[in-house]
C-alpha cells in the first residue's frame, strides 16, 4: 500500500499548550516541524485550566520567589515529585509567562500596570497569572498566533495508531485522518508526544473526546517507560448538574476570588479537617480566610484553598454522609461575597465571566445570586512517561514528552495552575533538546512490515461488520463505570482487584469490537481505535494503585490510611515485558540535592 507521507525533522504529536510551545521552540531552531492534532488546532484539555499560570512572578506579592514555588510543588507532590524537574519548573516559569506576554498575551493587570495575579490551592502567595477565567484559552490563542507564522505545517483531524521504530530510536508515526479515513506516514528524526491526558477512562470528566491516554500508551508500545500512574487528579469542582453537563469544571479560580464550599446544613465543612502540613497556615475563621483572598498579606488562606486532593475528599465525605446537595454534589458559594463588596454582582461578572455564563447557560443558575452545585470531576494524571528531567526525553531515542503525558513534576498531586506553567517550561525544553536531537540524525529507514500491520490492525473492525460483533461504545461505557467505581477517589485492595480482574474480559471484548459504515468521519471506527489506548492507561493505573499501599496526595486507600516513609521514597514504574505483559515496579527516588532539601526546610 502507498500512504500519503509527510518527512520532518520534528514532529510534534498533540497541539495544547506543550505541544504549540515544543513547536515553536524547535522551529525556532532551525528545523522543519510537523504538528498532529486530533482534533481542531485550538481545541485543547489547556483551555480547561481556566484560572490561572503559575510563576513566581511577585507581582502582587514581593514575598514571593522561585523557592517558595519550588517548595509549594513539592509539599504539594507529597515530596514524590522529580525535584530536578519542580527546581527547573518553578526557575523558568517567570520568564515563560513574561514571553507569553510579549508575544501578545492580554494578562489581567495589578493597578500598577503588571501581570495581575491570584491565590490558588496550595500556593503560599498569590501567583497565578491570569486572564479572568480564561487563561488556558489566551494561552492557545497567543501560542497559535505566533506558532501560524513560523512555519509549523499543521495536520489537524489527524489520530497517530503507532510511533515507528529503526532499531532503539524512534523514526516516525503512523496515523489516520479522521476527515476521509485515509492513513498517513509520518517520518521524523525526533518525536514529541505532547497529546495530554488520560480522562475518558472515567466517567465524570473535565476532558473531552479527545484524552484517551494515546500518547503514554504510544509511548509503552514503543517500549518507554511510564512512571506514577496512580496518580489521578479528581479537581474538586466539576459541575454536577444537569446531567449533560455533569463533569465540566468549574475553576478553582471561583475559590481564589473568595468562593465558599457549604454542605446541605450550610456549614463550611473544610474547616473541620485541616492536613498537619497545612495547620500553619490555614485560617479557622471565615474573617481571616476572606481578609487573605482580599490580599491581607497578614492573614492566612481560607480551607477552600487547601490541595485539590484534599478538598475533593472532604467533599466526597460530606456526599457520602448525606449532606449533599439535591443533585449529588455540595453548594460552591461566590454570592455571599456582596456582603462584603458593595459592587459585588459585577466584580463577579469580572473575575469569573465565563462560570458566569456557563451556569447561566447551562444550568438555569446566576451564580451572582446563588450557589453552583458541584462535585469531583476527573481532570490530570500526574503520571505519565518517564522523561529526562532537562531534555525531556523518554527512555527511547528520539522520542520525548511534555506536558501532562510527562511524568515527574507534579508528584503525589498537582497545585492547581501548575499545568500552565508545567507545559510552557517542558514543550519549551522538549522542543529544544528534540530539535537538537534530530540535527545529529540522519533520516532513518521506515520499516514497511511494521506499518502495513498498524494499517490492517486498524482495519479490522470493519472486517466485523455484519457479524454479531459488539459495537465499541458499550466496552467504552463498562471501562468508564469500572474505573469510576473501583479505582476512584477513595479506593481499597478489593476493589482496585475488581477492576484487574475485569481488563482480561474488556481486552477480549475490545478485540472483537465491529464498526459499521466507511471511513469517513466514523465515529464509531475512531473509538474503537481509541479503545486500545484507554484500556493500556486504566490498566496501567489499577494495577500501579494496587501496589501503592499507603494514601498520599491524589492517592488515597481506605485500608491504607496513612503515608507510608519508605513508600515515600518509591516511584511506580511500569513497562512492557517481553512476552507483551505489563510489568509494574516500584523504583527508588533519587536522593534530593542538599540545597533543595534546605528550601524546602526553610519554606516549612
Ligand atoms: O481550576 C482551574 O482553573 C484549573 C486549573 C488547572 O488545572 O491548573
Amino acid at each position: 500500500m502507498t500512504y500519503e507521507s509527510f518527512e520532518y525533522d520534528v514532529l510534534v504529536i498533540g497541539a495544547g499548550g506543550a505541544g504549540l510551545r515544543a513547536a515553536i521552540e524547535a522551529s525556532s531552531a532551525g528545523v522543519s516541524v510537523g504538528l498532529v492534532c486530533k482534533s481542531l488546532l485550538g481545541k485543547a484539555h489547556t483551555v480547561m485550566a481556566e484560572g490561572g499560570m503559575a510563576a513566581a512572578l511577585g507581582n502582587v506579592d514581593d514575598r514571593d520567589d522561585w523557592k517558595v514555588h519550588f517548595a509549594d510543588t513539592m509539599r504539594g507532590g507529597q515530596y514524590l515529585n522529580s525535584w530536578r524537574m519542580a527546581e527547573l519548573h518553578a526557575q523558568e516559569a517567570p520568564a515563560r509567562a513574561r514571553e507569553l506576554e510579549a508575544w501578545g498575551a492580554v494578562f489581567d493587570r495589578t493597578k500598577d500596570g503588571k501581570i495581575l495575579q491570584r491565590n490558588f490551592g496550595g500556593h503560599k502567595y498569590p501567583r497565578l497569572a491570569h486572564v479572568g477565567d480564561r487563561t488556558g484559552l489566551e494561552m492557545i490563542r497567543t501560542l497559535q498566533d505566533h506558532g501560524i507564522h513560523q512555519g509549523i505545517n499543521v495536520h489537524m483531524e489527524c489520530t497517530i495508531i503507532e510511533l515507528l521504530k529503526n532499531g532503539d530510536r524512534v523514526v516516525g508515526a503512523f496515523g489516520y485522518d479522521r476527515e476521509k479515513g485515509r492513513f498517513r506516514l509520518f517520518t521524523a528524526r525526533a518525536v514529541v508526544l505532547a497529546s495530554g491526558g488520560i480522562g475518558r477512562a472515567f466517567k465524570v470528566t473535565s476532558n473531552s473526546w479527545e484524552y484517551t491516554g494515546d500518547g503514554h500508551a504510544l509511548a509503552y508500545r514503543a517500549g518507554a517507560e511510564l512512571m506514577d500512574m496512580e496518580f489521578v487528579q479528581f479537581h474538586p469542582t466539576g459541575m454536577v448538574w444537569p446531567p449533560s453537563v455533569r463533569g465540566i469544571l468549574v475553576t478553582e479560580g471561583v475559590r481564589g476570588e473568595g468562593g465558599v464550599l457549604r454542605n446541605s446544613d450550610g456549614k463550611r465543612f473544610m474547616f473541620e479537617d485541616i492536613p498537619d502540613a497545612y495547620k500553619s497556615s490555614t485560617a479557622d475563621d471565615e474573617e481571616e480566610g476572606w481578609k487573605y483572598t482580599q490580599g491581607d498579606k497578614n492573614s492566612r488562606r481560607p480551607p477552600e484553598l487547601l490541595t485539590r486532593d484534599h478538598v475533593a475528599r472532604c467533599i466526597v465525605r460530606e456526599i457520602k454522609e448525606g449532606r449533599g446537595s439535591p443533585h449529588g454534589g455540595v453548594f460552591l458559594d461566590i454570592a455571599w461575597i456582596k456582603e462584603r463588596l458593595p459592587n459585588g454582582a459585577e466584580h463577579i461578572k469580572k473575575k469569573l465571566p465565563s462560570m458566569y455564563h456557563q451556569f447561566k447557560q447551562l444550568a438555569g443558575i446566576d451564580i451572582t445570586q446563588e450557589p453552583m452545585e458541584v462535585g469531583p470531576t476527573t481532570h490530570y494524571v500526574m503520571g505519565g512517561i518517564r522523561v529526562d528531567a532537562d531534555t525531556q526525553m523518554s527512555t527511547v531515542r528520539g522520542l520525548f514528552a511534555a506536558g501532562e503525558c510527562a511524568a515527574g513534576l507534579h508528584g503525589a498531586n498537582r497545585l492547581g495552575g501548575n499545568s500552565l506553567s508545567d507545559l510552557l517550561v517542558f514543550g519549551q525544553r522538549a522542543g529544544q533538546y528534540a530539535a537538537a536531537f534530530a540535527k545529529e540524525q540522519t533520516t532513518a529507514a521506515i520499516n514497511s512490515d511494521e506499518v502495513e500491520a498498524a494499517a490492517r490492525h486498524a482495519l479490522e473492525p470493519f472486517e466485523r461488520e455484519g457479524s454479531d460483533a459488539e459495537g465499541p461504545y458499550q466496552v467504552q461505557f463498562d471501562l468508564q463505570d469500572m474505573m469510576q467505581a473501583q479505582v476512584g477517589i477513595v479506593r481499597s485492595e478489593g476493589e482496585i482487584q475488581k477492576a484487574v480482574d475485569g481488563f482480561p474480559g474488556l481486552h477480549q471484548r475490545a478485540n472483537r469490537v465491529g464498526v459499521q459504515g466507511n471511513r469517513e468521519y466514523n465515529a464509531g471506527w475512531h473509538t474503537a481505535l481509541d479503545l486500545r489506548n484507554l484500556l493500556m492507561v486504566a490498566e496501567a493505573v489499577a494495577r500501579s494503585a494496587i501496589l501503592r499501599k499507603e494514601s498520599r496526595g491524589a492517592h488515597f486507600r481506605e485500608d491504607h490510611l496513612e503515608k507510608d516513609p519508605e513508600q515515600g521514597k518509591l516511584n511506580t514504574v511500569i513497562r512492557q515485558g517481553t512476552g507483551g505483559e505489563m510489568d509494574v515496579v516500584q523504583e527508588t527516588l533519587a536522593p534530593i540535592r542538599d540545597d533543595l532539601q534546605q528550601i524546602i526546610e526553610d519554606n516549612k
